[in-house]
Formats: structure tokens, C-alpha cells, sequence
């Protein structure tokens, strides 16, 4: 059976199905979610991630959300505060808020018609992301000459980080059945390493050819010429293009800029937020200091340095080639504020 990260377990006491992503590479394990409380920990410890999958776990959340107010008797103002307590998990990926807002309304018709909502996310999704891949080959072939193509791509886009398939992985994906991968420069994704554990777990289940990489030499590979085009994926797009995403991934953009590299950002339309006008309205999520300041729970740092671990950047507009998007490719370098129009 196909692996999927999330899922629907239907049932006296229903669930979401994780593929619990705090234990890959070495274990594929999963947990099965029936509570606000349980679902509310698997996005703040990262067990689920990638802002496609949790506009997933958003809408399915308000489903079991619904359930566990029925089981435990719960009024009308608790089953919303318990249903924004999932909203907001973490603040920088829009698609959370997007899945509960979208099937909230369907409360009115009752459970079933929730639910119906919640998995119709997880449909779209996977179109959306399938259909974005072909966009986003189709455009890198148009746009580079050396075949087959060298690729860089930062933290998770995979089938892991949305409901199947991919976002930037996704057409880095469609580009290997194209033929047209040579090899994937995989970004390591300090401090929580989404790149080695994830990306390279997924890349290897396709036979694509990869090497991971720490962060830090990601500039130089890029100035080197070593690499054909960058990819990344999307918490946030703002109106105008600026997109956040895994912190490290400005940087690249630079870097690409620099050298007349192509950087692409890949995302479903869920990901675009026009009510937010531009980058500097994103709230950027600030974790934990140990993640920064030990490895596997071995001190890194003298006692009592202290941390900054903004978990996302932003990247402006201007530094990025093509936006890419079930929908089409914008190019925000050449047409600016196009997402808006
Ligand atoms: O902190 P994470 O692992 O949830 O961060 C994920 C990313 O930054 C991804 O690049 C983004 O959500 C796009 S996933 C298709």
C-alpha cells in the first residue's frame, strides 16, 4: 500500500492516522490521533508537518474535534475553543487555519457533512499537487538548457509534508519519471535535519540519486554551478510573493540571484494568502532553544547560551523566478503583485 501521512480512521472513537515523522529515517511507525489534545501535540512536535498536510490535519481535526465533544459533552463555546486551539498549533503555515476554516461551516449540517469536507481537502490536495509538479517541470525545462537537470532542494516538500505526492519534491518527482534528474543536492534542514530524515528517505524510496548536504554549503554549491535550479516549498505566499518557508531558504535565494540560478517556489493555492499583503505580515514561529542548542539530546553549546530558532524566513518577491502553483506559474521578478490579480 502506498505510505500516506495522513489519514482518516473511521470507528466508535474516529482518528487521524499520522505517519509519525519525529521517527524517520529508522522507523515508520504511526499514530493514531482521537483527541484535540493528541492532535494539537503531533503538530507542535513536528510527528505531523508540511503546510499541505496540516491544512489536512486542520480540516480532519475539526471532525474529530466534533467526536470527542460528543463523547465528553461538550457546549458550543468549548467545542470552538478546542477547534481554535488546533487553528492555531502553529502560526506560520496558512493551510492550518485554511483546512478548520474550510470545513467549519459545515458544522451546521452536521458531522457526516464535515467529515465529507475534510476528506474533499485531501482530494484536491493531492490534484493540486500533481497538476503544480507538471506546472512547475514543464516550466524548469523551458527555463535551463543542461539535461539531465541538478537540483537543490531545502527541508521537506514531499509526500510526507502534504496529503500525497509532492509540492517542490513533487516536481522534482515528475521531472526523474520525465528522466531529467540527474542528482538532488538535499539540504540537511538544521536544526531538526527535515532534509536528511525526510527527503533524502523519500528520494531514496524512488531511486532518485541525492546527496545530502549541510546548510552551509548550500551558497557554494550554488556559486560553483553545481546546481541547474533551486526548489522549496511554501508555508505562506503572500499577495505580493513574498513566500515564507524552512528558515535557510532566503539564503538560497540569494545566492541563486547571484548566480542566475533559478529559484522556484512550489505550492498548492491553499498556500497563497491574499489577505496578508506582503512578507512582513507573517508571524514567524520561534521554537525551542534546545533544538538549536544540543543534538540528538547532547549538549551543543556551553550551558547557558542562549538560542534564536526562528523556524521560517521570508523570502521576497523580487528574488524569486517563478512562483508555481496548480493554477500556472507567476514569475514575481517580471510581473509583481500578479498572485493578487
Ligand atoms: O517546520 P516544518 O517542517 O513544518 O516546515 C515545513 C516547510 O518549511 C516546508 O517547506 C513547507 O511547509 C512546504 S511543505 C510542501
Amino acid at each position: 500500500m502506498t505510505a500516506r501521512s495522513v489519514t482518516w480512521l473511521d470507528g466508535a472513537v474516529p482518528a487521524v492516522r499520522l505517519l509519525d515523522q519525529t521517527r524517520l529515517p529508522a522507523e515508520e511507525v504511526y499514530l493514531d490521533a482521537a483527541t484535540v489534545d493528541a492532535l494539537v501535540d503531533a503538530i507542535r512536535t513536528l510527528a505531523v508537518r508540511g503546510a499541505p498536510a496540516l491544512g489536512a490535519v486542520g480540516a480532519l481535526g475539526v471532525a474529530v474535534a466534533l467526536a470527542q465533544g460528543e463523547r465528553e459533552g461538550w457546549d458550543d463555546e468549548r467545542t470552538l475553543r478546542e477547534i481554535d486551539r488546533l487553528r492555531t498549533a502553529r502560526p506560520t503555515a496558512v493551510n492550518l487555519a485554511w483546512g478548520v476554516d474550510r470545513v467549519l461551516p459545515h458544522r451546521s449540517a452536521g458531522h457526516a457533512a464535515v467529515l465529507a469536507e475534510a476528506r474533499a481537502v485531501l482530494t484536491e490536495d493531492e490534484a493540486a499537487n500533481r497538476k503544480l509538479s507538471a506546472n512547475g517541470a514543464d516550466w524548469l525545462l523551458a527555463h535551463t538548457t543542461r539535461r539531465p537537470l541538478r537540483l537543490l532542494t531545502h527541508c521537506n516538500t514531499g509526500f510526507l509534508a502534504t496529503t500525497a505526492w509532492g509540492t517542490a519534491l513533487g516536481i522534482v518527482r515528475e521531472l526523474h519519471v520525465r528522466g531529467q534528474v540527474e542528482m538532488v543536492h538535499v539540504d540537511e534542514t538544521r536544526p531538526l535535519l527535515q532534509g536528511s530524515r525526510l527527503t533524502a528517505w523519500e528520494l531514496d524510496r524512488d531511486g532518485i540519486d541525492h546527496v545530502v548536504q549541510a546548510d552551509s554549503a548550500a551558497a557554494g554549491t550554488i556559486l560553483r554551478g553545481l546546481v541547474d535550479a533551486v526548489l522549496i516549498g511554501a508555508d505562506r505566499i503572500a499577495a505580493n510573493g513574498d513566500t515564507a518557508n524552512k528558515v535557510g531558504s532566503v539564503g538560497l535565494a540569494l545566492a541563486c540571484a547571484d548566480a542566475g540560478v533559478p529559484f522556484i517556489v512550489a505550492a498548492p493555492w491553499s498556500t497563497v494568502d491574499l489577505a496578508t499583503p506582503d512578507g512582513g505580515g507573517i508571524e514567524i514561529e520561534e521554537r525551542a532553544a534546545e533544538e538549536v542548542l544540543a543534538l540528538a539530546g547532547v549538549p551543543s553549546a556551553p550551558v547557558g547560551s542562549r538560542a534564536f530558532n526562528p523556524a521560517f524566513d521570508v523570502t521576497p518577491a523580487r528574488l524569486i523566478d517563478a512562483v508555481v502553483t496548480e493554477r500556472g506559474v507567476v514569475e514575481p521578478k517580471s510581473t509583481p503583485d500578479m498572485l493578487a490579480s
